[in-house]
């Protein structure tokens, strides 16, 4: 029987490398496309960028890769939203939805203009500055991405997220934090939406808390929800065997 084409869609300010730990597995039983999003893992930045921008330019990937059937669609965080943006959009290319660590909610006011000020510093930045700001992001962001167990008992892992953060291009990263901001609501759609729709939370997500998550698979016509244990904003790094299950099982 031929595989279905699962694409995995990596967080920010990340690229297609998050996946590491669990392609290898889901290899067994799925045809994988991993993309990197625009201006992230090498890659040049469309001529305008959002989140719809994104999604079209997924189905693009898709047609040029030759994937006419149904895809599972699944988006971590960042990944989420273009996830989500996309089945708004294409509904009808969908055999499953896989929403990780993600919501579908639009950022609060307080959260947007945040948002568009780091933008604003990492766009102004030159020379030494650049770094700086990265620091900062690193500095911002890693405590949160991870659970304590993470943190206590694979310190391999927030010293790679650290590496590959401070590998984003500044540029991508103002242009993914503005796109982001502008975001629109997707709660309305996971009540219409008529495929199945899967999702993944680490029980320590910071972030993104099982809780919010949970109402979003709730309202969906057939949602499921699994929470990983020992796992923060990044189970598919933290607890690759459970999230690589979580997948195949569900
Ligand atoms: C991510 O992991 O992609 C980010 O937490 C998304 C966000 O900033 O909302």
């Amino acid at each position: 029987m031929p595989k279905s084409t699962l694409v995995l869609l990596h967080g920010f300010p990340l690229d297609s490398r998050m996946w590491q730990s669990v392609e290898k597995e889901l290899a067994c039983d799925y045809d994988l496309l991993i993309p990197d999003f625009p201006g992230f893992g090498g890659t040049p930045l469309l001529s305008e960028n959002s989140i719809p921008h994104w999604a079209r330019h997924l189905d693009s990937l898709l047609n040029d890769a030759g994937v006419s059937g149904k895809i599972q669609l699944c988006g971590l965080s960042m990944g989420g939203y273009v996830a989500l943006e996309f089945a708004t959009l294409f509904p009808g290319r969908l055999q499953r939805l896989i929403l990780c660590d993600t919501k579908a909610t639009a950022d609060t006011e307080p959260a947007r203009q945040q948002r568009l000020q780091t933008a604003q510093r990492m766009r102004a930045a030159t020379g030494e500055q650049i770094t700086v700001c990265l620091q900062e992001l690193v500095a911002g962001m890693l405590p949160k991405l991870l659970a304590p167990a993470t943190f206590e008992l694979q310190a391999e892992i927030p010293q790679q997220l650290e590496s590959w953060i401070l590998q984003a291009e500044p540029l991508s990263v103002a242009v993914a934090q503005e796109a982001m901001a502008h975001r629109r609501e997707h709660s309305e759609l996971l009540k219409s939406l008529t495929c199945p729709v899967l999702g993944i939370v680490g029980a320590d997500d910071q972030l993104t808390p099982p809780q919010v998550l949970g109402a979003s698979i709730n309202s969906a016509r057939q949602g499921k929800l699994v929470v990983i244990p020992q796992a923060g904003h990044m189970p598919p790094l933290e607890q690759p065997r459970a999230f690589v299950e979580a997948i195949c099982s569900g």
